[in-house]
């Protein structure tokens, strides 16, 4: 059955903070939420960890926008933005889902397909223009604007308008960060008007990438486009590299790791995410890589998500990110 309410286990909070299991029902007694606490304290909602994060550990929820963008198809963009959006919501950000893509398979697996949704092509149409018209809720943190097969013709109504590429998604975007922390978008495989306006955009383009050569070519073409948006545009965004799939058994696995590490050094994220059967169900309805508790899915995203939203921070001894034994023994 569907469960939208995504909460952190107690474990997570010990994990996230550095304490025993035993102090987390103490530390968030007299917060929202806290009611849960005295039968039986397993999970801790957004809203108190966010209380907690920003008056105990006077954590800043930066508002920031992130998309996973690469042309190489199956890479994982939309099952770790998914994730991603999720956690980060769990973690108390207030979190909008962006669905770029056409082939919508984001909007599909959080269940919010509907003909009747308003989506960009209907914005950029003046169909409506409340960007706020085109979001849908999935909880009180985490929020999703979908996507339908129509937005195939997205890139076309951009060209006909001839629309400032700059201010094209920048602007609504901007609107949508007065509401969210943190914007989060699946972008489809490709490298079009619209691609470029959303890295016009957003702060942050995570690409994910599979150790293998046609992600080598895709990532190329990443740093093409950003190269020529530096050329033209003042603000460009920061461009991370997320290995995804790494699979130690698979020799050209390693290999084509460390080629990413040798050649794009300062853009990787300093931790993959390995091949895991775990990611297929998380994109079933309602479900995520936390729904089953401790998985090495959940761990390796967990993370991730962590270093870049730079909640390593609230830790009680500001534990670092450190390097999991298998990159250590690969770099
Ligand atoms: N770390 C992983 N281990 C195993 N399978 C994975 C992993 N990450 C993603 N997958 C699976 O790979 C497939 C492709 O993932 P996904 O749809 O997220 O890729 P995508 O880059 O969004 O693809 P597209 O470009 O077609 O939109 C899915 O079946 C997904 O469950
Ligand atoms: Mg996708």
């Amino acid at each position: 059955m569907q469960n939208n309410q995504y909460e952190l286990s107690v474990v997570d909070i010990a994990n996230l903070l550095d304490v025993t299991r035993q102090a987390v029902p103490q530390l968030f007694k007299n917060r929202a939420g806290a009611a849960k606490s005295n039968k039986k304290f397993s999970t801790v909602p957004p809203q108190s960890v966010r209380e907690f994060l920003q008056t105990s550990r006077g954590y800043n929820y930066k508002k920031q926008s992130i998309a996973f963008q690469i042309v190489k198809g199956g890479v994982g963009k939309s099952s770790l933005s998914k994730n991603f959006a999720i956690r980060a919501s769990m973690y108390g950000y207030k979190t909008l889902l962006i669905d770029f893509d056409h082939q919508l398979n984001l909007t599909v697996s959080m269940n919010i397909f509907d003909e009747q949704n308003l989506v960009w092509l209907d914005y950029l149409r003046k169909k409506t223009t409340n960007i706020f018209d085109l979001v849908k809720p999935i909880n009180e943190f985490l929020s999703i604007i979908p996507s339908a097969p129509k937005n195939c013709l997205l890139d076309k109504e951009i060209i006909l308008g001839a629309e400032n590429l700059s201010s094209l998604i920048a602007s609504p975007m901007n609107q949508l960060l007065e509401e969210y922390d943190l914007i989060i978008c699946d972008c489809p495989p490709a490298l079009t008007h619209l691609t470029h306006a959303i890295y016009l955009a957003v702060d942050r383009i995570i690409a994910p990438v599979k150790p293998d050569i046609y992600s080598k070519l895709g990532l190329e073409q990443v740093f093409n486009q950003w190269n020529e948006i530096s050329k033209s545009y003042k603000k460009k965004p920061e461009i991370n590299i997320l290995v995804n799939m790494y699979d130690p058994r698979i020799k050209a696995s390693t290999s084509y790791l460390q080629q990413f590490y040798a050649q794009y050094s300062t853009f990787m994220i300093p931790n993959l995410i390995k091949q895991s059967s775990e990611f297929i169900s998380s994109m079933e309805d309602g479900e995520h890589l936390w729904t089953k508790r401790s998985t090495q899915a959940g761990e390796d995203l967990d993370v991730v998500v962590k270093h870049i939203l730079n909640l390593y921070e609230v830790s009680s001894n500001k534990k670092k990110v450190e390097s999991n034994k298998d990159e250590e023994a690969i770099l």
